[in-house]
């Protein structure tokens, strides 16, 4: 098959984020397992509030929709907010609302790997588990790992580079259960 086409969505808006670095991470992997990928963070998360009975959609709503109906695999890495996911991340998964009629809906077909940060175990294993949640209302399949990450531990340097092997570990895993399921589901019907 074509080299599997690999989306990663979300992140803060925050230098340095460290769910960016961590979704960095996963695609780093992937493309070193032969995935063409691209990022879709910061600034081009600066969405207007999805509203489904509007249907103009800026560059940016329709890049983003386009990108996720492309995807051959997706990751979503979401901070922990107040005990769930930011609604900077939920208001670009709402744009998926706009795959409902599309040859594959949703995330269907595809396997998503999610990524959850917080300032605590409790806020990431919390906000992971929402996002999987997500995945399952959209169709999509949560890789079996997932990853919650404590991002008090200085888990990356300002580089981005994983400083806790077993996060590293982890994400790592992740790439390779994302391309697996990509490959044996073979190139985009
Ligand atoms: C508005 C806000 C709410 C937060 N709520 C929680 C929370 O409920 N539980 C927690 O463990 N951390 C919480 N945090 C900490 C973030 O989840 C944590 O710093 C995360 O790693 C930020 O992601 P980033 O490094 O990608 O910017 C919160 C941070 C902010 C700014």
């Amino acid at each position: 098959m074509t080299s599997p086409y690999i989306v990663a969505v979300g992140g803060t808006l925050r230098p340095n984020s460290s769910t960016e670095w961590a979704m960095r991470h996963v695609l780093t992997s992937v493309q070193r397992a032969g995935a063409r990928t691209n990022l879709i963070s910061g600034s081009l998360l600066q969405l207007p509030l999805y509203q489904p009975e509007n249907l103009e959609r800026g560059d940016g709503a329709r890049f983003l929709v386009a990108e996720l109906a492309r995807a051959d695999g997706i990751i979503i890495g979401s901070p922990g907010y107040h005990g769930s996911i930011s609604g900077l991340v939920k208001n670009a998964l709402d744009y998926a609302e706009d795959l409902r009629t599309d040859a594959r809906p949703y995330f269907s077909g595809r396997a998503v790997g999610c990524i959850a940060t917080a300032g605590g175990w409790p806020g990431a294993v919390n906000t992971l588990s929402a996002l999987r949640d997500i995945v399952h209302a959209l169709r999509g399949w949560p890789t079996p790992l997932g990853a919650a990450i404590n991002s008090a531990e200085s888990v990356f340097d300002d580089e981005g580079i994983c400083l806790v092997p077993r996060v590293g570990q982890i994400l790592d895993l992740m790439a390779d259960e994302v391309m697996g399921f990509a490959r044996l589901a073979g190139p985009r019907r």
